[in-house]
């Protein structure tokens, strides 16, 4: 008899649909009631903010994929140059590819658009997108469904498209037409966008911020999601794994991968895996190797040679920092370095502890900046 081949559940990379979305009910129920709802109903408009790997993006893909389920449509787009340009175009049906059919409204023509990729004029692209959206909708609403359009990494976006998107939302909403907008992205996204006057529909939005998901929910998800492939995780074991994600999505799928890989490497034989201790802690070392890497790496790469050096600075307690401790570590006034203290709680890399104190808001930063503080220095011309 051939063995089947069981693959490793877990998905820890960007954008991958984990074996379980674990502590998102609410926030699922939220959007859910926004469909059932109709128009006008808070979910049908809505901002996800997290850090980087909190499941910003799974949840827009799980968004649609709830939305599907009811015959609605469904457009994803992620910011950047030309995102208008891009909505517009894939609002524009291709030839043979007509679930509806579609006819060029008379103002889309009459501005010189053709269908066939034209760039519209950027005064006008508000109006064109509108009703490029409008027409959409009459061929969904007679068949009693809708339109789903999610925005992904929302803090990148240009702002002349945001101003075509927002005047879209503003009149359709105003219409009552069957739409649901959600835009995720960072935190900054929200000091970027809502004290912009033209971004009033943003602040309307409902806003869902991803945190960290409670552990007794990923001990839970971490015990079925190795039962589902025949292994057991229990006892010590499983309270290793579970502490070591720190509640963090992403870590949840790193730990959960590389603990389930050392346990079949380690047992090749055995029927059925049970995970020991060494399995577990060899695990957690991998998936923390792999974190620093995707997460803490590029984090950092994004962040000016300042910012660094109030981290490293941070990165010498073992707890909260004191932030008057830090300006005098960095050699800086309070004032200065209380800047550099509001960049990085907004970038959502640290966060307030009470009065004075700060901490870091990404898990395994502080030890990340700890082993890597010579290269750090070296790389971005930092001298003390
Ligand atoms: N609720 C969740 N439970 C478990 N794993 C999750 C959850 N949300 C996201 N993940 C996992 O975390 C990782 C990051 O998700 P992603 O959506 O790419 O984050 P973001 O877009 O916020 O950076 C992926 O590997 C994904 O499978
Ligand atoms: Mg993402």
């Amino acid at each position: 008899m051939t063995k089947t081949r069981i693959t490793n559940p877990f998905k820890p990379s960007a954008g991958h649909l984990p074996p379980v979305l674990i502590g998102r009910d609410i926030i699922l129920d939220d959007f859910q009631e926004g469909l059932d709802n109709g128009s006008g109903a808070p979910g049908r408009l809505m901002r996800i903010t997290g850090a980087r790997g909190t499941g910003k993006t799974v949840m827009l893909a799980e968004f649609r994929r709830m939305a599907e389920q009811q015959g609605w449509q469904t457009i994803s787009e992620t910011a950047s140059a030309g995102m208008a340009q891009r909505l517009l175009e894939k609002l524009q049906p291709k030839k043979g590819n007509l679930s509806f059919s579609f006819e060029p409204s008379i103002s889309v023509m009459s501005m010189g658009g053709s269908l066939g990729g034209v760039h519209y004029e950027k005064s006008r692209m508000p109006l064109t997108l509108r009703d490029a959206m409008s027409e959409r909708l009459d061929a969904l609403e007679k068949h009693d469904t809708g339109l789903l359009v999610t925005i992904d990494e929302a803090q990148a976006a240009d702002r002349d498209d945001m101003v075509a998107i927002a005047t879209t939302i503003q009149h359709l909403t105003s219409e009552d037409r069957n739409i649901a907008f959600v835009f995720a992205g960072l935190p900054s996204m929200t000091s970027k966008w809502l004290n912009d006057d033209v971004m009033t529909f943003l602040r309307r939005a409902q806003p869902e911020r991803l945190g960290d998901v409670p552990l007794a929910e990923v001990s839970q998800a971490f015990t079925d999601t190795f039962a589902g492939t025949g292994m057991v995780l229990k006892d010590t074991p499983l309270d290793l794994a579970t502490q070591a994600t720190a509640g963090y999505p992403f870590m949840i799928q790193l730990v959960g991968y590389h603990i389930w890989r050392v346990a079949k490497r380690h047992h090749p034989q055995d029927a059925s895996i049970t995970v020991t201790v060494e399995d577990a802690e060899a695990g957690v070392r991998d998936a923390l190797s792999r974190l620093g890497d995707t997460v803490h790496g590029p984090e950092l790469d994004g962040l000016s040679p300042i910012d660094k050096t109030y981290l490293l600075a941070m990165a010498q307690d073992d707890g909260p920092s004191s932030t008057s401790t830090i300006a005098e570590r960095m050699g800086k006034d309070a004032r200065y370095a209380s800047m550099y203290r509001m960049r990085l709680i907004e970038a959502q890399v640290i966060e307030e502890r009470g009065y004075g104190k700060v901490d870091f808001a990404i898990p395994y930063l502080r030890e990340y900046l700890r082993e890597h503080a010579a290269y750090i220095r070296m790389t971005t011309g930092i001298v003390e």
